[in-house]
């Protein structure tokens, strides 16, 4: 399969452009995730690349709360995709996993992001900060994998997700933190 821009902009080729080019450079995840940082936070202050549609909530969502996850770009073998992410006020995600490395960063509103680890007989919140505009965090699973965003802003949420899968179509894990089962979806 070829690479799809859904967003087919300037912007977004250079940005995809550049973090292919720091991915080969890189030793490790780790370390792509370091290169990749400079642009990344460049993406996230830029108040033009990225239209209205791709900010918005989608009402009859899937994953319920009126999340809507966008697809801007992935590549054509699956290594690579890039997603605006809206989280409607008050929502938020189910606690879930990404089974990929990247950045997820903070385009609009504000977020409070919990973490969790697995524990005996479930999971264990382990960490929980707030996100403001610019802000951003490698993931790099099995560390920081399973978590949780909440809309904490009067208006929508959204952050951007450049992932090291094609995340929207792979089977991942959504957790109940009270009892630790899981349960396989797909986003879309
Ligand atoms: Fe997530």
């Amino acid at each position: 399969m070829a690479d799809e821009f859904v967003l087919d902009t300037p912007v977004v080729r250079s940005f995809i452009a550049d973090v292919r080019a720091a991915i080969e450079r890189s030793s490790s995840p780790e370390d792509a995730c370091e290169r990749i940082r400079p642009r990344f936070a460049e993406l996230l202050a830029d108040d033009g690349w990225l239209p209205a549609e791709y900010q918005a909530p989608v009402p009859e969502s899937g994953m319920g709360g009126g999340i809507g996850q966008w697809l801007l770009f992935r590549a054509g073998d699956g290594s690579l995709s890039l997603f605006a992410l809206v989280v409607p006020s008050c929502s938020a995600t189910p606690v879930h996993d990404h089974l990929a490395w990247g950045l997820v960063g903070l385009y609009r509103g504000t977020q409070d992001e919990e973490i969790y680890e697995a524990a005996a007989g479930g999971l264990r919140l382990a960490e929980s900060r707030a996100l403001e505009r610019g802000d951003f965090y490698a993931l790099l699973p099995p560390q920081n994998d399973i978590h949780r965003v909440r809309t904490t802003s009067a208006g929508d949420s959204v952050s951007i997700h450049l992932l090291t899968n094609d995340t929207g179509c792979v089977w991942r894990h959504s957790y109940d933190p009270e009892s630790g089962a899981t349960h396989a979806f797909r986003s879309g």
